[in-house]
C-alpha cells in the first residue's frame, strides 16, 4: 500500500534498500525470485507499507524542572514496536545558549542509542543576531527546519519581531519554519487569574489555553510568513478555527501547512474534565495535559481535524510524543496546573490509532500511509529515501495485520495484575489506556533488517542512524 494506491506485490530487498517491487511470483532475469533469496517474509493477507515517520517527538525534552521520560533508546524502541521506523526529534537551544551547542548536545543524546533512524529539527528558543547567523548553517548540517514558540514566555518564547527575522532566514535558506501557535502572554494572564480564583485542577489548563488563543496565533503566524514570503508549518493543530485559518491561506495558494496529533482526533476536554481516580482524584486529568490542549468535543474540534485530514488542509499526523510519568513528574503540578509538565506519550500508538481511522471510515488506507509516512518524508526532505516502497528507497517496511488486534495500556491494573495490554514507552501510565485497535503491527524492517517480529524486539540500540535531511520537497 502506498499513498497513491494498492496492489498485490512482492518486495525484493537487497541489503539495506529496496531493489524491486514485482508482480507476485515474478522471476527476475530468468530466476525465480522467491527461490533465490535468503529469506522470505510471507505477508499474504496483510498490508505492506512504508515504515512510519513521526516528525514530531521530544525525547528527554527539559520542561518545567524535569525532562521527558523517554530517552532516545526507550522512545525509539517503543516507536519500532508501533511500526515507526524514523523520527524527527527537536534539538533544543534555550535562551543564552548557542544554537550550535544545543544541536551538538542533541547529537550526543541520540548517537549510538536509537533503534531507528532519526533526524532533528532545531528549536530556537532565543532569536538574536547570534542565533540567526547560526541558523543559516543548519541546512548544511541536515537540519532543514526550525521551531519557534509563540507560547511559553520566559522559556522558549519568540515575539513577532523575532519571528519575522527568523522567517527571513527561512526564506533565504529554504528552511521550513515550524510554529507553536498559541498566544502565550495572554494565556499566562488567563492562567494566573484562574489560579487566583482557586481553579487549579488540570482541566483549567485547557480553559486558559482557549481556542481563540490558537486561532489568533495561527493567523498571526500565517501573516508573518506571508509578508516574509517564507513557508510555514503549524505544529500540533487542535482548534477547528486554527484549521480554518490554514485553509483560508491555502485557498489563496500560500505555502502554509499543518499537522495534527492522535490526541486531537480522539481525546477531548470533556474526557479530561470527567477523569478522576482513587489515586489522583481530579488530578487524574494531568495525564492529558498537553499544549495545544485537548479541545471540547461538543464544539466539533475532533470532527474538524478528521475532516481537514481528508481535505488536505492538514497534511500530516505526528505524535508530539512528550511523555512524563504521573509520579515524580506530572505530580509537580498538584495544586497548580501551570506546573504540570506539558505532554502526552503516543509514539508507539500513532500507526495503530490512525489505522483505526481507516477501520471507522474516517480516512482511506492510502491516506493512512500518506499522513503517517509519505508526506512526512516529503515535507521534511527525506523523499525517495523514506516514505515510499520503491527501488532505491531504504527498506523501512511494516507488515500490518488487519486481522490482528492491539489492546493499548500500561499492562497492569491498579492491583498490579497483568491486563493483557501493554506499551514499551517509559511511562507509568498510558494516555490511551483501554483503546482497542482492529489491527496489529506484525513485522518491522529498518533498512532491510527485521527489528520487530510479532511482539519481539530483535534490534539493538545504535541501529538507528542520523538522517541528514534535505530541504522540504512539499512546497508549492
Ligand atoms: O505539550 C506539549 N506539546 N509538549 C511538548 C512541547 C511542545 O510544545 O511541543
Ligand atoms: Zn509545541
Ligand atoms: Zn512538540
Amino acid at each position: 500500500v502506498g499513498a497513491t494506491g494498492r496492489a498485490p506485490a512482492d518486495v525484493l530487498i537487497d541489503g539495506e534498500t529496496i531493489r524491486a517491487v514485482l508482480e507476485p511470483g515474478s522471476s527476475l532475469l530468468g530466476t525465480d525470485v522467491a527461490a533465490s533469496v535468503d529469506r522470505v517474509i510471507d505477508a499474504s493477507g496483510k498490508y505492506v507499507i512504508p515504515g512510519g515517520i513521526d516528525a514530531h517527538t521530544h525525547m528527554e525534552l527539559p520542561f518545567g524542572g524535569t525532562a521527558a521520560s523517554d530517552t532516545f533508546e526507550t522512545g525509539t524502541r517503543a516507536a519500532a514496536h508501533g511500526g515507526t521506523t524514523s523520527i524527527i526529534d527537536f534539538s533544543v537551544q534555550t535562551y543564552g545558549q548557542r544554537v550550535q551547542d544545543g544541536l551538538a548536545a542533541w547529537h550526543e543524546k541520540a548517537a549510538g542509542n536509537c533503534a531507528i533512524d532519526y533526524g532533528f529539527h532545531q528549536i530556537v528558543g532565543g532569536v538574536d543576531e547570534d542565533s540567526l547567523a547560526a541558523m543559516r548553517a543548519l541546512p548544511d548540517e541536515g537540519v532543514s527546519s526550525f521551531k519557534l514558540f509563540m507560547a511559553y514566555p520566559g522559556v522558549f518564547y519568540s515575539d513577532d519581531a523575532q519571528i519575522l527575522k527568523a522567517m527571513q532566514v527561512a526564506r533565504d535558506t529554504g528552511m521550513l519554519t515550524m510554529m507553536h501557535a498559541e498566544n502565550g502572554p495572554a494565556i499566562d494572564v488567563l492562567a494566573q487569574q484562574l489560579v487566583d480564583q482557586g481553579k487549579t485542577d488540570p482541566y483549567y489548563h485547557g480553559i486558559a489555553r482557549a481556542w481563540e488563543m490558537e486561532e489568533e496565533a495561527t493567523h498571526r503566524a500565517i501573516m508573518l510568513a506571508k509578508v516574509t514570503d517564507a513557508p510555514l508549518y503549524v505544529v500540533h493543530v487542535s482548534a477547528k478555527q486554527a484549521v480554518e485559518q490554514l485553509a483560508t491561506a491555502r485557498d489563496k495558494g500560500w505555502n502554509v501547512f499543518g499537522e495534527t496529533c492522535p490526541q486531537y482526533l480522539y481525546l477531548s476536554l470533556e474526557d479530561q474534565l470527567g477523569a478522576s481516580s482513587d489515586e489522583w482524584g481530579a488530578f487524574e486529568g494531568a495525564k492529558w495535559v498537553c499544549s495545544t490542549p485537548l479541545r471540547a468535543r461538543a464544539d466539533g474540534h475532533q470532527h474538524a481535524m478528521w475532516q481537514a485530514l481528508r481535505t488536505n488542509d492538514l497534511q500530516m499526523v505526528s505524535t508530539d510524543h512528550c511523555p512524563f510519568c504521573m509520579k515524580g513528574q506530572k505530580d509537580l503540578g498538584l495544586g497548580d496546573f501551570r506546573k504540570i509538565p506539558n505532554g502526552i506519550g503516543s509514539i508507539e500508538h500513532r500507526m495503530d490509532l490512525m489505522y483505526q481511522g481507516v477501520v471507522t471510515g474516517e480516512i482511506t488506507l492510502e491516506r493512512w500511509v500518506e499522513l503517517t509516512s509519505t508526506t512526512p518524508a516529503r515535507m521534511f526532505g527525506l523523499h525517495g529515501r523514506k516514505g515510499v516502497i520503491q527501488p532505491g528507497a531504504d527498506a523501512d517496511i511494516v507488515v500490518y495485520d488487519p486481522n490482528g488486534h492491539t489492546s493499548i495500556g500500561v499492562g497492569l491494573d491498579s492491583s498490579g495484575n497483568p491486563t493483557g495490554r501493554a506499551h514499551h514507552m517509559n511511562m507509568d501510565y498510558s494516555a490511551w489506556e483501554g483503546y482497542e485497535i482492529d489491527g496489529h503491527v506484525d513485522t518491522v524492517l529498518s533498512r532491510g533488517r527485521v527489528i520487530v517480529d510479532g511482539d519481539e524486539y530483535l534490534g539493538a540500540k545504535g541501529d538507528g542512524r542520523f538522517l541528514k535531511r534535505g530541504l522540504s520537497q512539499y512546497l508549492l
